[in-house]
């Protein structure tokens, strides 16, 4: 039995499976710092204690003595800084928080052609303008790093007690020259970085440690059971659903959201902030759109008014389409395509009579709008594709997928466990690192349980024109 493990933002998910069909599956939930506007930390200890926590609700139902292998998944681009006796420095700062802003400007002047080594350009999401932030606002941190590390690979540290990252992961931290799959030393000296800090780079499913006796005794898990580096929650994703193989593609709706495309060579395409990064798997990389909003917009609403997600999808079915605002779903800036760190959220169109449902179903169309720009934003070649398979949270929503569908007029498939995506995904390469699946089994594709075929919408395309021009009428505001 192999075991994934995903440190998500907002739960950590763990899965047993033998490969194929899951056998049990937990989650504990994780909560977001924001002390100041823009920012956005967790504590690493919190994942740590959140994995312990879901372990213990997965051994109700599957006898942890039977994993043989582990893997991992994780949130990308986090910045965990340690010191010499690896402890924590200071909370980590995460994929959507925006405070680094500035040094992405000065990074970009002292090495202009980031963009092709990195694949993308330099947004403060990514991991190295946030080393530049910290070494101008916290020196006293600074002088102390002795280790940096991605979240998933912190959980790593605390597995098997290794420094150790996968090539997907580190391809979200501008540090990795993508086309060679090493660390570039040209970006580390760029960003206040001591090349001697970053990790050991390894393949997705290479063993990179094994269950420490601590470990073992804190988890349940055996002692001495291998490891293996794992993936970005982008490239485990892509694993759950066999596109590790060129021209396979999907979209993942979670707290963030992404169009992925699987592909045989480097394509950097800086432009639209469509980012061009290294695979999990050898010889692979991947295209994608990273909308930093996702499917998180259904939550926020859910939780400003008190009811559910579920609830939120459900009241937008009954809404009246045609007095319904537009929703612009930046509440943390915006990656792809736009590049805009600075823009936010809101509502345009609300009259006195608006009601709910119509607040849920402007959120729900957002949501599908975001995926009509990241179509967009790839330039003609995700119109190629047979279809999208849609994984995550929000994957569980027909009316959402169907509304995706519509708008970008990409057919897509839904898999059984559509939302177990990246667990999945690193349970696969735990089962690769032993043995038990080959690199080429991990292109297998899961059947299509549901497909959602893209139906014309003049109506939809309208709001999404109007959409469209309200971002282009706001981005300049102050
Ligand atoms: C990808 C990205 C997110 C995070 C959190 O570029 O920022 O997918 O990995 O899910």
């Amino acid at each position: 039995m192999f075991l994934g493990i995903d440190i998500g933002t907002s739960a950590v998910k763990v899965i047993c499976t033998d490969g194929v069909v899951i056998h049990g599956s937990a989650t504990a939930d994780l909560t977001l710092q924001s002390p100041h506007s823009g920012w956005s930390e967790q504590d690493p200890h919190a994942w740590w204690s959140a994995v312990r926590s879901a372990l213990v609700d997965l051994s109700r139902n599957v006898t942890l003595a039977d994993v043989t292998a582990v893997g991992l998944s994780g949130q990308m681009h986090g910045a965990v800084l340690l010191d010499r006796q690896r402890q924590v420095l200071r909370p980590a700062i995460l994929w959507n928080d925006s405070r680094s802003t500035d040094a992405c400007a000065r990074l970009q002047t002292k090495l202009p052609e980031i963009g092709t080594i990195a694949g993308v350009l330099p947004l403060p999401g990514f991991t190295a303008p946030k080393l530049i932030w910290v070494a101008q606002e916290e020196p006293a941190v600074q002088a102390r790093i002795a280790h940096l590390l991605l979240p998933k690979d912190y959980v790593g540290l605390c597995l098997h007690g290794e420094l150790a990252t996968d090539r997907s992961d580190a391809a979200g931290t501008l540090w990795l020259d993508q086309a060679a799959r090493d660390w570039s030393r040209a970006v580390a000296e760029a960003s206040e970085t001591r090349p001697e800090w970053l990790p050991r780079l390894a393949d997705g499913h290479e063993v990179v440690g094994q269950i420490t006796a601590s470990a073992a005794a804190q988890t349940g898990l055996p002692a001495g059971i291998p490891v293996v580096a794992g993936g970005g929650d982008a490239a485990t994703g892509a694993v759950s659903l066999g596109a590790t193989e060129a021209g396979r593609g999907f979209i993942s709706l979670g707290t963030s959201g992404q169009l992925f495309v699987a592909g045989d060579a480097y394509h950097p395409n800086p432009a639209k902030f469509v980012h061009a990064f290294a695979h999990t798997v050898p010889d692979r990389w991947y295209q994608m759109a990273a909308m930093l909003n996702g499917a998180r917009p259904i939550a926020w609403l859910a939780g400003q008014l008190g009811i559910s997600a579920g609830e939120v999808v459900a009241l937008a079915e009954s809404a009246d389409a045609g007095r319904v605002p537009i929703f612009l779903p930046y509440l943390t800036g915006e990656r792809s395509p736009h590049g805009d760190p600075h823009i936010r959220a809101g509502f345009f169109g609300l009259e006195d009579s608006t009601p709910r449902a119509a607040l849920c179903r402007a959120v729900i169309e957002a949501v599908a709008f975001t995926f009509a720009d990241a179509v967009d934003s790839f330039g003609g070649t995700v119109a190629d594709l047979p279809h999208l398979a849609a994984i995550g949270g929000g994957s569980k929503s027909p009316f959402l997928l169907q509304m995706i569908a519509d708008v970008t007029g990409q057919r897509i498939g839904r898999t059984v466990g559509s939302d177990a995506g990246p667990a999945m995904g690193a349970a696969r390469l735990a089962a690769c690192g032993i043995g038990a699946l080959s690199l080429t089994d991990l292109g297998q594709q899961p059947e299509i349980a549901d497909w959602f075929d893209p139906a014309p919408s003049p109506e939809l395309d309208h709001r999404l024109r109007r959409y469209r021009a309200l971002y282009q009428a706001l981005k300049t505001l102050d």
